[in-house]
């Protein structure tokens, strides 16, 4: 007899399909019908509700979050079932276990913990937690140089660029599904683009992923692209660019231009995919976006604290208004900030993105969605940590028609599947994984702010992973029934 029954949902494959009225059956881990289902274990009437695959959140960095937040509610609650991490070059492996992962990364690998050398490893200690969700991962360019050459300004030599290939090609041969650059953020951005072509080309025997966050994302964004084009093509590998903005009030509006860079591109043959959040602000390492010896009065205008361990007061303030309340300067609140001790574990929100390019890029066909929320629940994070997937189908889907709920579903499920090479994922197919989500499509929305951003959004009725019911009515069961992803395997 089959385990589950999901009777009279409305069901949307992940295809692109329009819903149709279906019975799925779940066996095992496993949907093993869809169509009409006989009796069942387990019956769940799924009447006025939508049925969507797990969605996939091409954009994470919960490499850490894995051993901190095992029940990654912040994910579950939005029907996300499975994360790519190791994103922006940032990755829990390759590593040192002498090494602090989270200090040289600045805290974006915070929680990151155990004795693991590699991709197997890591996959071992984080299944030992009981993860709720899966988890396919990247192998970062920041990580790997650091390992290699610490902090140089400098290229690498013979040797040095040696074994940073064989790290690449170690972690991608134990499943990885790419290989990730965070070309702003310290030692990447010490990198040339020879050096990067000589990395990436590691993924081309495994027809893997170059995924980046770009070398610019304000000035220079349109260079960047073309570099990120160059590396993908002369490494002869798919490359995705994450998170694609265009960064600060003068640079608005060149997303169409962008955009038409990565059409001629596409033209040619070329394999280009891209990912957003739909936010109008960015958030990362403070200390990453100012010069100390010139900071930037502009920028400093439009930051926010989001957790900052040497001043917890000043979490959840613009760094205008604490100026103001102390009566100094706002690059003197910058720099005592980024000086303090810890001062380099602050994380800030900037806003910098306008609200049309966000709908723009929502419009491009293929535009998939990536949270690229940063999983410290320390302050007041980035909504987008809590609310990205919920806000686009609440809010651009129903609210501003900016692209039709099946659409937006298959750029959240089965393209995002195909593209980071998660098998028998993605879609809701006989044989597929039962990762699911119920929903209501009529009051699904994000309830995240960036003045209370730990909300669990409202509309998602009950998430399945792996056959299991992992969100129900808004309770986290703690199956922890999540699997770690081997690229095509
Ligand atoms: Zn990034
Ligand atoms: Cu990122």
């Amino acid at each position: 007899m089959i385990d589950i029954a999901i009777r009279n949902a409305q069901v949307l494959d992940g295809t692109g399909a329009a819903a149709i009225t279906a019975d799925i059956g779940i066996e095992g881990d496993k949907i093993a019908i869809v169509g009409e289902v006989g009796a069942a274990k387990q019956d769940i009437d799924a009447k006025g509700l939508h049925l969507a695959p797990g969605l996939i959140d091409t954009h994470s960095h919960d490499d850490g979050a894995f051993f901190r937040h095992p029940g990654m509610e912040f994910k579950l609650a939005q029907g996300v079932t499975t994360v790519v991490a190791g994103n922006c070059g940032f990755s829990a492996i390759p590593a040192d276990p002498n090494v602090n992962a989270a200090k040289s990364s600045g805290g974006i690998l915070a929680g990151v913990d155990g004795e693991f050398t590699d991709l197997n490893g890591y996959f071992e200690a984080v299944v030992a937690h009981n993860p709720a969700i899966n988890n396919m991962m990247l192998v970062g360019h920041n990580t790997i140089r650091t390992m290699v050459m610490g902090f140089d300004k400098r290229s690498p030599n013979a040797q040095e660029l040696q074994q940073m290939k064989d790290h690449v090609r170690t972690n991608l041969d134990q499943g990885a599904c790419g290989f990730s650059t965070g070309l702003i953020y310290r030692p990447g951005r010490w990198s040339d683009t020879d050096e990067v072509i000589q990395l990436a080309s590691e993924a081309r025997a495994y027809d893997a992923l170059y995924a980046t966050h770009m070398r610019n994302e304000g000035d220079h964004l349109l260079d960047a692209v073309e570099e990120t084009l160059t590396i993908g093509r002369e490494a002869n590998v798919h490359a995705h660019i994450s998170h694609h903005k265009s960064a600060g009030a003068q640079n608005w509006g060149k997303i169409p231009e962008s955009l038409a860079k990565v059409d001629a591109a596409l033209a040619a043959g070329q394999r280009v995919t891209l990912d957003v959040y739909p936010y109008t602000a960015g958030s990362g390492r403070m200390v990453e976006y100012f010069n100390l010896d010139n900071i930037s009065r502009s920028f400093a205008e439009v930051v926010r604290i989001a957790s900052c361990p040497a001043f917890r007061e000043y979490e959840g303030k613009m760094v205008k208004d604490i100026a103001t309340a102390e009566a100094v300067d706002i690059t003197e609140i910058v720099k005592k900030i980024l000086t303090a001790p810890k001062g380099d574990r602050t994380l800030c929100i900037h806003f910098i993105i306008d609200e049309k390019d966000v709908e723009t890029n929502l419009a491009y066909r293929d535009m998939m969605i990536g949270s690229d929320g940063i999983p410290d629940l320390t302050g007041k994070p980035h909504p987008r940590l809590f609310g990205t997937f919920p806000k686009v189908l609440g809010h651009y889907v129903r609210e501003r028609g900016i692209l039709s709920l099946p659409e937006a579903i298959r750029r959240m499920t089965s393209l995002s599947a195909q593209t980071f090479g998660m098998q028998h994922r993605g879609q809701i197919k006989e044989g597929y994984f039962a990762d699911l989500v119920m929903f209501d499509p009529t009051s699904i929305i994000d309830t995240a702010t960036y003045d209370d951003p730990k909300q669990e959004p409202k509309g998602i009725e009950m998430v399945f992973v792996n056959g299991q019911v992992a969100l129900n009515a808004g309770q986290h069961t703690g199956v922890g029934t999540g699997q770690m992803l081997r690229y095509r395997r």
